[in-house]
C-alpha cells in the first residue's frame, strides 16, 4: 500500500473498542453464569480468535458488528474442544486461556499461526506447572501449540521475571481453578484489566506492594501528574471458585489504537484532532506521560468511567516536540506504543533513548530490529540496543519501502511517519492492521483535510 496523505487532522474521531479489554469481557463472560452484553467490542481478528476459540467450547456468543452478547454457562460450564483451538496472530488468546485450559476436567491443544508459534510460552508453562498444571509444548521448544492436560490445580504464588499482562492474567485465572489462594509478584505494574474485570464480575482479587494496601497501591496508580506509576514488587492474589455473574460492558476506545492519531496530530502543523471516548487506565497512559514530556499538547475533556475503567475524550494539537529518556517502571505502560514513540522520537529535537524494554523483541515481530531497519530507511539516525533504541531526531525524513513484518503495529506506525516525510511511504504488508484496527486507513483518511 503507498500512503501519501496530506494533513492537518482535523474534527473528531472516536476509537474502536480496547483490545485487551475485549478479549477479557468474552473470557469471562464465558466463565460466570449468565449473559454478557458487550458493547463497543473489538472486531479486529485477535478479538474474533478468542470469540472463536470460545465457540469451540460450548458457549454461544452473538456477534452483531461490536455488539456482542456471551452466554456465559459459569467456571466449569465448557466444554471439550473437538479440534485444535486457534488464537490466530494473538498472544493474549493463548497465554490467558492456557490458564483457563490448565485447570478444565477435560483435554486440549491450543495454537495460532505461524508468528504466534515463534512467541514465548514458557512464561506461562513455568507458573501453570507450579500450580500443578500439565502442559507441554508439542514441538518441545517453548512455543505453541501447547498441549494441555486439564487437572485441579495448587493455589501457589509466583514471582514474575517480566511484567506481563499475559503472564499475571493467565495465573490468575488458573487461580480460579485453584484449591488456595494464587498470588502473582511483578517488577514493575503492568495492565490491571483482568484485576478490574474480574472483581467487576464477582471474584475475589487483591492488589499489594509490600505493606501498602490496596487503596495506597491504587492512589499511587492514579497519580496522572507522576512521570509513571511506581509499583516495584507488585503482588495480585484471586481467591478460588468465585461464583462470576455476567455484567454489562461498553469498552472504552483502545489507548493503544488512539496513539497513532496522536502521534499524527502532533507531528503534522495546524493539526487538532478530538479523540472520543478513549479508556486512560493509569496503566496503560504511558504514552500520554512520554507524549507530555516531549512537550505534547494534549487535555483531557470529559473525564468519566465505563464500568471499572476511566475514559476522557482527549483534545489533541500539532505540537514543536523534544526528545526525551524512556525507561523503568514506565516500559510495560506504553509497551505497545513504543513503535509510534519511536516515531515521534524521529521527528523530534534531540536523541531519544528507550531502555528496558527487551519484552519488544518478543512481540508480533522483533520491533527492536524491525523498527531501527524502517527508520534507517526513511532516513532516520537510529541504534538498536539489546533493550531498546537510541533515536536521533530532528533531520528530514523521507517516505521509502517498509516492511511491516506483518505486525500491526509497524504498518500502523509507518502510516503516521509518512505524513510527516517527504515522498511515498509503500507499507508492505499494510493489510495487517486488521489484527487490531480494522478501517484504520479509512479513519486516517477521513481526518486528514
Ligand atoms: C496484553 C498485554 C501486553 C500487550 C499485548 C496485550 C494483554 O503483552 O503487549 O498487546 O491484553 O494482556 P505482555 O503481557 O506480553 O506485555
Amino acid at each position: 500500500m503507498i500512503i501519501k496523505y496530506t494533513g492537518p487532522l482535523r474534527g473528531e474521531l472516536s476509537i474502536p473498542g480496547d483490545k485487551s479489554i475485549s478479549h477479557r469481557s468474552v473470557m469471562f463472560g464465558a466463565l460466570a453464569d449468565g449473559t454478557t452484553e458487550v458493547t463497543n467490542f473489538l472486531t479486529g481478528a485477535d478479538c474474533l480468535s478468542t470469540i472463536s476459540c470460545f465457540r469451540q467450547m460450548g458457549i454461544e456468543i452473538e456477534q452483531k458488528d461490536t455488539h456482542v452478547l456471551i452466554h456465559g454457562k459459569g467456571l466449569h460450564g465448557l466444554t471439550a474442544p473437538l479440534e485444535i483451538l486457534d488464537a490466530g496472530n494473538s498472544g493474549t488468546t493463548v497465554r490467558l486461556l492456557s490458564g483457563i485450559l490448565a485447570g478444565q476436567h477435560f483435554n486440549s491443544v491450543i495454537t495460532g499461526d505461524e508468528t504466534i508459534q515463534k512467541r514465548p510460552m514458557k512464561r506461562v508453562m513455568t507458573p501453570l506447572t507450579g500450580m500443578g498444571a500439565d502442559v507441554i509444548s508439542v514441538r518441545r521448544n517453548g512455543c505453541a501449540p501447547l498441549q494441555i492436560h486439564g487437572k485441579k490445580l495448587h493455589g501457589a504464588h509466583y514471582d514474575s521475571p517480566v511484567a506481563s499482562a499475559q503472564v499475571k492474567s493467565c495465573i490468575l485465572l488458573a487461580g480460579l481453578y485453584a484449591d488456595g489462594i494464587t498470588s502473582v509478584t511483578e517488577p514493575a505494574v503492568s495492565r490491571n484489566h483482568s484485576e478490574l474485570m474480574l472483581r467487576y464480575f464477582g471474584a475475589d482479587v487483591k492488589e499489594n506492594v509490600g505493606s501498602q494496601s490496596n487503596a495506597e497501591v491504587m492512589s499511587g496508580i492514579n497519580d496522572r501528574n507522576a512521570s509513571c506509576v511506581k509499583g516495584s514488587g507488585f503482588t495480585v492474589s484471586i481467591s478460588p471458585e468465585p461464583k462470576l455473574t455476567g455484567q454489562k460492558i461498553h469498552v472504552p476506545g483502545d489507548i493503544s489504537s488512539a496513539a497513532y492519531f496522536i502521534a499524527a496530530a502532533l507531528l503534522v502543523p495546524g493539526s487538532e484532532l478530538l479523540l472520543k471516548n478513549v479508556g486512560i487506565n493509569p496503566t496503560r497512559d504511558g504514552m500520554l506521560r512520554v507524549c507530555r514530556e516531549m512537550g505534547a499538547d494534549i487535555t483531557l475533556l470529559n473525564e468519566d468511567h465505563t464500568g471499572a475503567e476511566p475514559c476522557a475524550d482527549l483534545l489533541v494539537r500539532s505540537s514543536s516536540l523534544k526528545a526525551v529518556e524512556i525507561g523503568g517502571d514506565l516500559i510495560p505502560t506504553l509497551i505497545d506504543e513504543l513503535p509510534v514513540l519511536a516515531v515521534l522520537a524521529a521527528f523530534a529535537d534531540g536523541t531519544t533513548v528507550i531502555r528496558d524494554a527487551a519484552e519488544l523483541r518478543v512481540k508480533e515481530s522483533d520491533r527492536i530490529a524491525v523498527m531501527t531497519n524502517n527508520l534507517t530507511r526513511i532516513g532516520c539516525p537510529v541504534e538498536a540496543a539489546a533493550d531498546g533504541m537510541i533515536i536521533t531526531g530532528g533531520k528530514p525524513l523521507h517516505g521509502a519501502v517498509i516492511d511491516s513484518h506483518m505486525d500491526h503495529r509497524i504498518a500502523m506506525s509507518f502510516a503516521v511517519a509518512a505524513l510527516a516525510c517527504s515522498g511515498e511511504m509503500d507499507i508492505q504488508g499494510a493489510e495487517i492492521v486488521n489484527i487490531s484496527y480494522p478501517g484504520f486507513y479509512e479513519d486516517l483518511a477521513r481526518v486528514c483535510r
